[in-house]
């Protein structure tokens, strides 16, 4: 029988803290089969969308990100942690399921009325992406869809990001 994505992901209970049921995407990646899986089941999800810059999130984000940018034949633009970015950047401050953090873009990273998807592994709360599209739309982008591997569905996150067209490929 055909293995799914979600048969590739591991879950660690307990990590980083306690009470924390960790998916594992880094299981899926170390699998060829795994990860092909994953691309063409990401790649599908989007199929047909108009998309100009592909933005995928530290650090990830950057697993998956560049590899649908490289096979569409489109931008990859990174967001990363705070503080890593050489050049003038605009940046935005969350809560995760776990912590704080602030996230950055270069400023000219994305032109007025581009169309951007934003990519990561994992929605958890929804704060790291309504971040990211709350730069994007500083910088005058238009968010095209949020892509996501995997969704924690008792979190929440869907709501945070209100109206926006999001897609995750597998549910937990
Ligand atoms: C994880 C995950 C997402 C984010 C989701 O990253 O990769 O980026 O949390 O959480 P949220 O929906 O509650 O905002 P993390 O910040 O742990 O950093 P990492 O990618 O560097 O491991
Ligand atoms: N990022 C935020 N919450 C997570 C979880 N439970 N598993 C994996 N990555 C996460």
């Amino acid at each position: 029988m055909k293995k799914t994505v979600e048969s590739y992901f591991k879950t660690i209970a307990d990590f980083p803290t306690e009470g924390i049921l960790f998916r594992d995407v880094t299981s899926v990646l170390g699998d060829a089969d795994g990860f092909k899986l994953a691309i063409d089941e990401m790649l599908g999800a989007i199929d047909g969308e108009a998309i100009d810059v592909i933005i995928g999130i530290e650090a990830r984000g950057f697993m998956f990100a560049p590899v649908l940018a490289y096979t569409l034949g489109k931008p990859f633009v990174p967001v990363r942690k705070a503080g890593k970015l050489p050049r003038e950047t605009v940046s935005a401050t969350y809560a995760l399921e776990y912590g704080e953090a602030s996230i950055e873009m270069h400023a000219d990273a994305i032109s007025p009325g581009d169309r951007v998807l934003i990519v990561d592994d994992l929605i958890a709360t929804g704060g790291t992406a309504k971040a990211a599209a709350n730069m994007v739309e500083e910088l005058g982008g238009k968010v095209a869809s949020f892509l996501f591997l995997a969704e924690l569905t008792y979190l929440d996150g869907r709501e945070v990001l209100g109206d926006y067209k999001v897609h995750s490929i597998v549910e937990f």
